[in-house]
C-alpha cells in the first residue's frame, strides 16, 4: 500500500494493460502498524460524517441485526429496508419466528428472492430457542453452527450486536480490500489473504463502527464501476489507485454464459372458475413456494405439447391448452428462464401431487394468501389484468 501524497486524477488506461500491471506488481506487503492506525482513523472519521443512517444501526438487538444481515446477503439496502420493517412487525422476537408456520414466513419474504434464506431463518430461530434458550449466541463457532450463517454474516452480526472484534468479508469488502492491496488474482483465489487483511485492519477499540464503515465504503465510494476515489478516505493508501488500475480490480474469473431454459407454464381452470396451483418440494430451488405447474420444453416439442406432457407427469390429469397469457423472462443466479404461460382447461383425471408437496384449487382472489416466486406473481398480475375479458368470454 504505497502512500500517494496528492489527490490527483488517476491515469486512464485500458483493461488488459491494467491487469498486466497488477499481475507484474509485487504482492502488497502487509500494512505497517502506522498505516493500520491511519487506515482505521481515516475510515472511522469518514464514517462519522458520511456513514448511512440505517434502521438496523439503531438497535443492539441481535435478533433484529441477524434478520438485517441475512436480508442484506443478496439484496440491496433500499430494497431491504421495507422488508426488514415488515418482518419485525410480523415476527418481533426469535420466539415468534420459531413458532410461525413456514407458509407465513415465506409469504413475508415473498419478492426478496433466494428463499433458502427465509427457510434457514425459520429453522435457525427454532434452533436458537431449543439450543440457546432463545438468546442469539455470542461466539463465532455457535453463530456459524446455525443454518444460513457463514463466517462473514456471523462477523457482521457479532460485531454489530455485541461490539466483538469479528472481521467480515462480503462482496463489497472483498472489492475494497482487493483494490487497497492491488490484488493480482480474482478474490476467490486469495480468500485467506483477504480474511487476514480484514482482520488486521479491524479496529479492536471499535469493531462495530469499523465493520459498518467498511461496508459503507464499499457500497457508496469504492463501487464496482466508477469508484469515487476523490471522496475516499483511503485514497492515500490505495495501491490500485496509485497504479491507476482501480477500475480493473477486482479481477474477474472467466465465466461462461448462463444456460437458458424455455418453460411451458399452465394456468389450469376448472368449471368453478378456480385455478390449480402446486407447492414445490422443500429441497431444491424455491422450495416450499407455490407455483403454476409446468416444466421444461424439450427439443423439438411445441409449448402446447410440453404443457400437456408435464401436467400429465406432474399431476396425472389431462388439460386442453388455450390462449397465450404472458411470456416472462427471469434470471436466477445460475440460469435464465423464459416462461411461456397459457390458459388451460381441466379435461379429465383427479389432480394428484406426484412431483410436488401439495396442490390446491383456488380462486383468483385467494392467490394472494400463498407465497409465490417473483416470476409467478407476474402471472397473477396478468391474470388480474385479463380477468374482465375472461368473465365476458
Ligand atoms: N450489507 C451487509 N451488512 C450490511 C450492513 N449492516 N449495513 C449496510 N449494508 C450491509
Amino acid at each position: 500500500m504505497s502512500p500517494r501524497s496528492k489527490r490527483s486524477a488517476p491515469p486512464a488506461a485500458d483493461l488488459p494493460l491494467l491487469q498486466a500491471i497488477a499481475r507484474s506488481a509485487q504482492p502488497a506487503p502487509p500494512p505497517t502498524v502506522t498505516e493500520v492506525a491511519d487506515l482505521r482513523r481515516s475510515l472511522l472519521t469518514w464514517y462519522g460524517h458520511q456513514g448511512r443512517d440505517l434502521p438496523w444501526r439503531n438497535t443492539r438487538d441481535p435478533y433484529a441485526i441477524w434478520i438485517s444481515e441475512i436480508m442484506l446477503q443478496q439484496t440491496q439496502v433500499k430494497t431491504v429496508i421495507p422488508y426488514y420493517q415488515r418482518w419485525l412487525s410480523q415476527f418481533p422476537t426469535v420466539e415468534s419466528l420459531a413458532a410461525a408456520d413456514q407458509q407465513s414466513v415465506l409469504k413475508t419474504w415473498e419478492g426478496l428472492g433466494y428463499y433458502a434464506r427465509a427457510r434457514n431463518l425459520h429453522r435457525a430461530a427454532q434452533d436458537i430457542v431449543e439450543r440457546f434458550g432463545g438468546r442469539f449466541p455470542s461466539t463465532l463457532a455457535e453463530a456459524i453452527s446455525l443454518p444460513g450463517i457463514g463466517q462473514t454474516t456471523a462477523g457482521g452480526i457479532l460485531s454489530a450486536a455485541f461490539n466483538l472484534p469479528t472481521s467480515i468479508l462480503d462482496g463489497n469488502v472483498k472489492r475494497v480490500l482487493a483494490r487497497l492491496s492491488a490484488l493480482a488474482t480474482p478474490p476467490a483465489k486469495a480468500m485467506p489473504q483477504l480474511w487476514a487483511l480484514s482482520g488486521t485492519l479491524l479496529d479492536p477499540q471499535n469493531p462495530r463502527d469499523f465493520n459498518q464503515a467498511l461496508m459503507d465504503l464499499g457500497a457508496t465510494v469504492c463501487t464496482p464501476s466508477q469508484p469515487d476515489c476523490y471522496g475516499c478516505p483511503w485514497q492515500n493508501h490505495c495501491r490500485a489507485y496509485s497504479l491507476g488500475i482501480q477500475a480493473a480490480l477486482p479481477m474477474r474469473e472467466a465465466s461462461s454464459p448462463l444456460p437458458h431454459k424455455q418453460i411451458g407454464v399452465a394456468v389450469i381452470w376448472n368449471d368453478q372458475n378456480q385455478i390449480l396451483i402446486d407447492r414445490r418440494p422443500q429441497s431444491g430451488l424455491l422450495g416450499g413456494l407455490w407455483e403454476f405447474p409446468g416444466g421444461k420444453i424439450e427439443a423439438g416439442e411445441t409449448v402446447e405439447d410440453c404443457i400437456v406432457r408435464e401436467i400429465r407427469e406432474e399431476l396425472a390429469i389431462d388439460v386442453e391448452v388455450g390462449d397465450h397469457l404472458i411470456t416472462i423472462d427471469h434470471a436466477y443466479t445460475h440460469f435464465r428462464v423464459t416462461l411461456q404461460v397459457y390458459h388451460c382447461r381441466h379435461v379429465a383425471g383427479e389432480p394428484t401431487p406426484i412431483e410436488c408437496d401439495e396442490i390446491r384449487w383456488v380462486t383468483l382472489d385467494a392467490l394472494d394468501e400463498f407465497p409465490f416466486p417473483k416470476a409467478n406473481t407476474q402471472i397473477i398480475e396478468a391474470l388480474r389484468a385479463n380477468a374482465p375479458d375472461r368473465a365476458e368470454a
